[in-house]
């Protein structure tokens, strides 16, 4: 069988330590999307690691991780991860990396950076160079990683736009990027990737072919999907289950069950609407409680309530088979919990999430109460053992959504999960 696992909120739900639990079931682990704007945090045996591109499969005894097409990468960056990864004393034997896999270059960085800057509505971007290397994909003159294994081949490729994109640099008052000051830092990357580049659109077909389980990793959420999410305050590529074809070469056939993941509250890093948003104790709270702050940028995230109503939608357009439940445990001390359970717009209620700003921006949040449990579960291995009011609460999700809450995590290490 093979599943994929989609973020259901604005990111950071708890999807590195998803996959690594789930990982042990499979024979391959594919990240198909995004950039290192990801960051995907492993806890195991007392060892806390945040990945950036590498499949967070990784720290499972011979499993494949493979790098898909659709995700952009900083091959400095890459060789930084895998030199960290190694040095816990992981061989990395079993990694594949796509040699169709747009590069992010120095220039999208910086641009990255000046249009956040001079933008009069600011995305609250990860400032990584995501967006204008997807820009250059879609623009048709995207450099890829296998442009990085013949130095003229590279040169050739980088040399116009290196030159096209210093005169809108130059434009906006930034610093010229001169090609010499990290040309040789990027071939020599190339010489590290170069062993673990391949075709990853026959490898997974052939993987395919050879009935091996495939776990699809998605970075982001839904709410930062360039086409379903909350524009323009998302990423630019699709965390949706759509992203999983074009960004790995194998067709839907090859998709059987989708885990939709979220936290028992929601939490969002960057600008744009969040309708169930808190402010005060309740945010702070939640936000101590749950570590809230960025792994990628160590932004405080913000915080509010879980949204049943984004939740819906997000389970809607993904084809949500099984919901996975994280950071129930941050819930624990609170006498009272509340759900968006409905939406008020213009005065009428409405069940409809309609990613749209100028929508969002008029919603009203409709609360439904339900106590908390005031006791630790963070011990608790099954179901039963979880207080009344927090299986309580698990139903309420099922029955509004009408989706099987499948696994509940009540911890950051792999262990503190229950499988229902
Ligand atoms: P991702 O981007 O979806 O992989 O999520 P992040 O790693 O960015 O953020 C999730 C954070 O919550 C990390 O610090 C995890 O270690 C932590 N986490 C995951 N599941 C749980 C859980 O059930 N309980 C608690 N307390 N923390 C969790
Ligand atoms: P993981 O995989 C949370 C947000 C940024 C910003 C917007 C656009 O760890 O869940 P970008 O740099 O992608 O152009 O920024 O998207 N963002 C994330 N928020 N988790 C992420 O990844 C994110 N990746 C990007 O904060 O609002
Ligand atoms: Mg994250």
């Amino acid at each position: 069988m093979n599943l994929a696992v989609m973020g259901l909120q604005w990111g950071d739900e708890g999807k590195g330590k998803a996959i690594d639990y789930l990982a042990g079931d499979f024979d391959v682990v594919v990240r198909f999307q995004g950039g290192h704007n990801a960051g995907h945090t492993v806890c195991f045996k007392g060892q806390r690691v945040v990945l950036h591109l590498l499949p967070s499969g990784i720290f499972r005894p011979n499993i494949i991780s493979v790098i898909g097409n659709g995700v952009v990468v900083n091959p400095l960056e890459l060789v930084k991860e895998i030199k960290e990864v190694e040095h816990l004393g992981l061989l990395l034997e079993n990694l594949v990396i796509s040699a169709h896999a747009p590069l992010i270059l120095p220039y999208h960085q910086l641009l990255d950076v000046i249009f956040e800057d001079s933008r009069y509505t600011k995305i609250g971007t990860t400032r990584r160079g995501i967006g204008p290397a997807y820009e250059d994909l879609s623009g048709r003159r995207a450099v890829f990683v296998g442009d990085l294994f013949d130095k003229d081949r590279f040169y050739r490729k980088i040399e116009p736009l290196n030159n096209y994109y210093n005169k809108l640099i130059q434009a906006f008052g930034g610093q010229e990027i001169s090609i010499d000051s990290y040309i040789d830092d990027y071939l020599e990357a190339g010489r590290v990737l170069k062993p673990f580049a391949g075709h990853t659109a026959y490898l997974l077909n052939d993987f395919l072919a050879a009935h091996k389980s495939i776990l699809f990793e998605s970075a982001q959420g839904i709410l930062l999907d360039i086409n379903l999410g909350t524009y323009p305050f998302v990423t630019s590529s699709n965390p949706s289950v759509g992203g999983i074809f074009p960004g790995t070469g194998l067709s839907h056939k090859a998709l059987d069950r989708v885990v939709g993941i979220t936290k028992a509250y929601t939490t969002r890093v960057g600008e744009g609407p969040f309708p169930s948003e808190l402010s005060g104790q309740a945010a702070d709270f939640l936000r101590r409680k749950g570590n809230e702050y960025g792994a990628t940028t160590g932004r405080p995230r913000r915080v509010g309530w879980l949204d049943l109503v984004a939740l819906k939608y997000a389970i809607m357009v993904n084809g949500v088979d099984d919901i996975f439940l994280t950071k129930l445990d941050v819930l624990d001390d609170l006498d009272e919990i509340q759900v968006v359970t409905t939406y008020e717009v213009d005065g009428r209620m409405t069940p409809v999430f309609d990613p749209g700003i100028d929508y969002l921006d008029r919603v009203k949040p409709v609360l439904t109460p339900f106590p908390g449990w005031k006791q630790e579960i963070e011990h608790c291995r099954d179901y039963a053992s979880l207080p009344g009011e927090a299986r309580n609460y698990i139903s309420f999700i099922e029955d509004f959504t009408g989706i099987k809450v499948k696994y509940i995590s009540v911890g950051t290490d792999r262990d503190q999960t229950i499988q229902v």
